[in-house]
């Protein structure tokens, strides 16, 4: 038997999608799973490929069957079962070798194992992969954080299952040990953004403009046709024209309004108050889905506060407007996360970068993106999107169609969380002087805290010191 060029041990989902996509791509692949009953399926399904995939049922045979030096990926979820797994692993590894773990891990777990790694000399890589499952088979966008020479002896076999736009390979190296899940984990922010501003558009235009489902899918086709073009605005489109083939009823309107999530929007929310820093839609977009799982407190409330929402008066076009705003604005509060996150962990991320291999293959993927490209390749560069030639003029243009839909929302009493949060982040950096000499004052009223003072060196107090 050959030896196998990578080892995936975890066959779920993402992890058998992987393994075929690289065993498609002519890499020897070596597979393992803890449910060693899962291996036999799986190499039926595998079809003409299993010729190039090597199941193992025991952690010593899967580790022999790789060449050295070796390369593990695992792709199982990265909480406690990961790091069991690691200490079962390791031993049996030699220094060189590599171990990558694929999942969404919240990157100070990267940075912990990274470390522990690094003092047996065994490469860790935190690698975020997005596409879902369809992505992970026929090519994933890959954010890699890890040492250099794990990404060189990485890079031909993640370049050849990557997804390409332009025929680049949407797979970088971003930094060490926590970058990759870092980015990954604010592309999600990112996604929450996103889908959460797409329902606030189809509730306005289901509730306030008595659209029914199909009509909206419609309306987000025309929208994924032109400059709004993403795949989830495709996604959009495709989910509200389908109908339920037991009721024959749109749907959506046979699915209960209650979202899930599994940490990676709360995680950005998180990192970006711990460095000062605030992604106010990701916070809206993950707290929208927690106040969404209430459901029971939510109908008490309908009653109890009345549920009224009035007809809205508007345009399409104004709603494109305002999607195009919002995109731009969580986008832009996205890369300013990563740029907190650079100086905080002393990184070299490359925005350009970032948003070329988040042009194809993620679930972010748009066609802005290739504009983001641009403007952080401008030249002399530019860290705020917001301030890019390219961006400044579309929010010029584009700033008052999210005011008229969120000022109409509002006044229906239709909640649009990401919306207003987009609009008032917009606003507050509008203006060079803003409200926070109140602030001050304040704080220097009750806890003596000290002010600067305009035109003058040093703290100062107010009178009521004096
Ligand atoms: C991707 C997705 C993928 C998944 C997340 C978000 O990039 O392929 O982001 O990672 O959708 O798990 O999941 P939740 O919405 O459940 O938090």
């Amino acid at each position: 038997m050959s030896e196998a060029a990578i080892g995936i041990y975890g066959l779920g989902t993402m992890g058998s999608a992987l393994a075929l996509n690289m065993a498609e791509a002519g890499i020897e692949v070596a597979v393992a799973n803890r449910e060693t009953d899962w291996l036999g399926p799986f190499m039926a399904r595998a079809g003409d490929l299993a010729a190039r995939l090597h199941p193992h049922d025991t952690l010593g045979a899967f580790v022999a069957g790789l060449a050295c030096p070796r390369v593990v990926m695992f792709m199982i979820p990265s909480g406690a079962a990961l790091d069991e797994m690691i200490a079962a692993l390791a031993p049996l590894l030699d220094a060189g070798d590599t171990i990558i773990d694929g999942g969404n891990a919240d990157f100070h777990d990267t940075r912990r194992r990274a470390a522990a790694l690094a003092e047996r000399d065994l490469h860790f890589v935190g690698l975020g992969i997005s596409g879902g499952e369809a992505g992970a088979r026929h090519g994933p966008s890959m954010m890699l954080g890890g040492s250099d020479r794990s990404w060189q002896h990485l890079r031909p076999i993640l370049t050849s299952v990557a997804a390409e736009y332009d025929g680049q390979p949407c797979v970088a190296h971003l930094g060490p040990d926590g970058a990759g899940h870092f980015v990954k984990t604010v592309h999600n922010g990112i996604e929450y953004a996103e889908m959460q501003v797409m329902a606030e558009l189809y509730g306005l235009m289901c509730h306030g403009m008595a659209m029914p489902p199909g009509r909206i899918g419609e309306v987000f086709a025309v929208w994924d046709a032109g400059p709004l073009q993403s795949y989830l605005t495709g996604v959009t489109a495709e989910v509200l024209q389908a109908t339920d083939p037991e009721s024959g009823h749109p749907v959506v309107d046979v699915i209960l309004d209650a979202a899930g999530q599994k940490g990676t929007g709360r995680w950005t929310a998180i990192e970006a108050l711990r460095m000062g820093q605030s992604a106010s839609m990701v916070e809206a977009a993950v707290g929208a889905r927690s106040w969404s799982a209430e459901k029971a407190t939510r109908q008490r409330a309908e009653t109890v506060l009345g549920g009224r929402r009035l007809a809205l008066d508007l345009s399409t076009e104004a709603l494109a407007g305002a999607l195009e705003a919002a995109r731009v604005l969580g986008h832009a509060q996205g890369f300013r996360i990563l740029a907190a996150a650079a100086r905080e962990f002393d990184w070299p991320l490359e925005f350009a970068t970032i948003a070329r291999i988040w042009r194809a293959g993620c679930i972010i993927r748009s066609a802005m993106l290739d504009d983001m490209a641009a403007a952080f390749d401008a030249v002399p560069p530019e860290d705020e999107l917001i301030l890019s030639e390219h961006f400044a003029a579309r929010l010029a243009e584009r700033l008052p169609d999210l005011r008229q839909v969120v000022v109409a929302a509002v006044a229906g009493g239709h909640a649009v969380p990401a919306l207003s949060a987009a609009l008032a982040w917009a606003d507050t950096m509008r203006q060079g002087r803003g409200t926070a000499d109140l602030i001050q004052a304040q704080r220097d009223y009750f806890g003596r805290h000290g002010f600067a003072r305009l035109g003058q060196e040093g703290r100062h107090h107010g009178p009521w010191w004096s």
